[in-house]
């Protein structure tokens, strides 16, 4: 479970644990959150404090699993990510790569570092948290976008590709969610757009179905799908209204926004 410390990793780490024979492996930067979650989880779980973007950590994660847990993993929750926002011709290619590096290629690398342990242990499954910004782009998330699109077509083709396998490979697209990385303060203020923010519970729930409950996809809540499908159904309406004005709200800041180091919030 990656992203453990906070948000939606935290409650999904939560939900898990009340399944029988639970046990886990929390991986985030900040230890001390780690292990108090950890100790106050009914099964076992131990933590790995790791930067998922630096060179070593899919290896460190692979090395701890073999240590403390002999090598079996039937699940794989790619959680970890985080958003600054910035127009293109601000933030440039070094917020895509930020976006990138940390949205896409840490998925990709820990899921390449733990493939041989998920296939070992199948049927297993990997769960992709991506985002309903993965299928919608607004202005100012273009990196973020990019880096779910990313993750949203790399997963499409991992599940099949996995099958024969028995590695199951589930997608999970959040709306907006009230955690510490995107509080979505904007919205909350208003109560024309409050009811929109939904609870990490919930996403947690849909990351059970997609793991263990193997379903392949997930909007959280359910309605942002007609989001997604009015994108391809609509498009030049859809472009017209994330153009507007109106559309600016939907453009919520972030606790990588004004800081270097997003877990800061
Ligand atoms: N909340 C929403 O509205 C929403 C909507 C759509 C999709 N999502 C996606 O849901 C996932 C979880 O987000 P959240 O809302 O729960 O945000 P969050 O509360 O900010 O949690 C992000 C998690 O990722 C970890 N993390 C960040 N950078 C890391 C790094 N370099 N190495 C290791 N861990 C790192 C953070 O822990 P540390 O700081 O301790 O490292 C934290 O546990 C993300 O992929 C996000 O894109 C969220």
């Amino acid at each position: 479970m990656t992203g453990a410390s906070t948000g939606i990793g935290e409650a999904t780490a939560i939900r898990l644990s009340r399944e029988p024979g639970a046990e886990l492996v929390l991986v985030a930067r900040r230890e001390e959150r780690l292990r108090e979650l950890a100790e106050s989880l009914p099964c076992r779980a131990t933590y790995l404090a790791v930067d998922l973007t630096g060179e070593d950590a899919p290896e460190r994660i692979r090395q701890h699993l073999e240590n403390e847990h002999g090598g079996e993993l039937h699940l794989l929750v790619n959680n970890a990510g985080a958003s600054w926002r910035a127009g293109f011709a601000e933030g440039g290619y070094a917020n895509v790569h930020r976006h990138m590096e940390l949205n896409f290629d840490a998925a990709v690398r820990l899921t390449e570092a733990l493939l041989p342990l998920l296939r070992a242990s199948a049927p297993s499954a990997i769960v992709n948290v991506a985002s309903t910004a993965g299928r919608v782009s607004r202005a100012r998330t273009g990196s973020y976008s990019a880096s779910k699109f990313a993750l949203i077509g790399w997963s499409d083709s991992l599940y099949a590709e996995e099958q024969p396998h028995g590695v199951h490979i589930g997608l999970v697209l959040p709306g907006f969610i009230q955690t510490e990385g995107f509080p979505a303060t904007e919205l909350r203020e208003k109560a024309l757009t409050r009811w929109i923010v939904s609870k990490p519970p919930k996403v947690a729930e849909a990351i059970f179905e997609c793991g263990p409950g193997r379903k392949a996809e997930r909007y959280v809540p359910r309605p942002y799908a007609l989001a997604a499908h009015s994108r391809i159904l609509f498009p030049a309406l859809t472009r017209r209204v994330l153009s507007g004005g109106a559309a600016s709200s939907l453009t919520t800041s972030t606790g990588g926004d004004g800081a270097d180091d997003p877990g800061s919030g």
